[in-house]
């Protein structure tokens, strides 16, 4: 038995909780206000059931006020086993506090080094591992003159940017003005904890041409595992908009092999110790290309899609690394195929009126799992990052090539169903940037 801390929880993250509570280790859930705004009133309420103590905090990055709380709360902190969260606005916070106690984790070093996007890309040019031309813009004409220099077309981001926020592919520089008269209206409407993220800077990229890879990685404080490549789905118009996944990957093994140790070679560099990591790459005509690293489990809806194909529970994996397992040897084998997409509009538009209310359930006994939020006359936001997201339909089949082929035939129902025009996927041999 151990005694974990869990700073704050994603919805997928309340997986962990319930695990730990199998594996029979006292659970203790930080809450800030500040950083669970995406998560639905039920599932806070569930997350309070599941765990043995909730301790109330103002502000998860005030270290010295966490311990305080926690010995009020009649915890000592000295009898805590591990401190760890699925949550990544807590990810920072959380290494800070592993550090203070001296627990298992990840230096916060490595985790700011691999959540800056510029910064991360040093580190592998430093360590000569094959990286993206990028350079750093502080405003318009500095990220003009960055894309200047590298070439168009470019990838602009925030340097330090989650779900999409401001984030597109630039042809040439009315594509840039453009994002940035846009990015003052996206700073304002997006949400506190999720502008708290950016600082301003922002990088700009060479355009990777090919299929986009997400690659979970474990690491026990001595050995990386990369677990499970999933591929992702891309927008045909927009490649930035990622609206699905598949696994397993459909690579041959061999460049499997080659995306998973990619994505561990830059784990390694970035200095990462105990915990899952979410590295995204695309696997360009030279080899993996790096996109991003997120020091965190995956979220969203790709742990169930690794569950359904694989059997293995990622949060299972987090709690288990965090509680002195070693990480598996081996990615996890396929035992199914597993494909889902997300329900997300084209263009701003109104569902029809008089769709049924129990729309969804007509689909159900032909999916493995999903959700939706549209009902009728629902407005619904053309979508533009993740979180114009209004559903998710998951197919489980013999191979991943079925299960994307039937997947995609359902999406095409749901579009016809809601009257409304889906944001296009683009076909496998098309998923490249253009
Ligand atoms: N240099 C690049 N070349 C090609 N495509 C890119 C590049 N950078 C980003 N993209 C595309 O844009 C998407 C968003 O970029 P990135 O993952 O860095 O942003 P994000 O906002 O952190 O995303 P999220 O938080 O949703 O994972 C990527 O998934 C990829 O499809
Ligand atoms: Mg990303």
């Amino acid at each position: 038995m151990s005694e974990l801390v869990f700073v704050g929880t994603t919805g997928p993250g309340l997986q962990a909780l319930e695990y730990a509570r199998e594996a029979g280790h006292r659970t203790v859930l930080i809450h800030s206000p500040r950083h669970d705004f995406f998560l639905p009133d039920a599932q806070r309420a569930r997350a309070r059931e599941l765990v043995d103590r909730v301790v109330e905090v103002d502000d998860v990055a005030d270290t010295a006020g966490v311990l305080d709380a926690l010995r009020a709360a009649g915890t000592d902190p000295a009898g805590i086993d591990a401190v760890l969260t699925t949550l990544h606005f807590s990810i920072v916070p959380t290494a800070h506090l592993a550090k203070a106690l001296g627990l298992p984790g990840c230096d916060p070093d490595a985790i700011l080094a691999a959540k800056d996007k510029a910064r991360c890309r040093r580190v592998l040019d430093a360590e000569g591992i094959p990286n993206l031309g990028h350079a750093v813009g502080r405003d318009l004409p500095g990220v003009l003159a960055a894309a200047d220099r590298l070439g168009y077309p470019v990838i602009v981001k925030p340097a330090t940017g989650v779900g999409k926020v401001s984030t597109a592919l630039a042809r040439s520089a009315p594509d840039i003005e453009a994002l940035f008269a846009a990015a003052g209206d996206a700073a304002r409407t997006v949400d506190p904890g999720v502008a708290a993220e950016l600082d301003g800077r922002f990088i700009v990229e060479e355009v990777a041409v090919g299929p986009l890879y997400s690659v979970e990685v474990a690491c026990d404080g001595r050995t990386f595992t990369p677990l499970v490549v999933v591929r992702r789905k891309t927008g045909r118009d927009n490649p930035v908009l990622e609206l699905g996944s598949t696994v397993p990957c459909g690579l041959p093994a061999e460049r499997e092999r080659e995306v998973g140790e990619y994505a561990v070679r830059v784990c390694r560099a970035l200095g990462l110790g105990v915990g899952l990591f979410h590295v995204e790459v695309i696997g360009t005509a030279h080899g993996p290309r790096l996109i991003e690293v997120n020091p965190r489990v995956s979220g969203g809806a790709i742990p169930d899609l690794v569950t359904a194909a694989t059997g293995r529970n990622l949060f299972a994996v987090l709690v288990d690394l965090f509680t002195g397992r070693p990480a598996p040897a081996a990615p996890f084998p396929p035992i199914a195929g597993a494909s889902h997409s997300f329900i997300t509009a084209a263009r701003d538009c109104t569902v029809r009126d008089d769709l049924p209310d129990d729309w969804f359930d007509a689909l159900r006994p032909r999916i493995h799992s999903g959700w939706t939020t549209v009902r009728p006359g629902d407005r619904l936001r053309r979508m533009d990052g993740n979180f114009d997201t209004y559903g998710v339909v998951r197919v489980v089949a013999e191979d991943a090539g079925t299960a994307e082929r039937t997947c995609a035939g359902l999406m095409a129902e749901v579009e016809k169903t809601l009257g409304i025009p889906l944001t296009p996927v683009a076909a496998p041999s098309e998923r490249t940037a253009r």
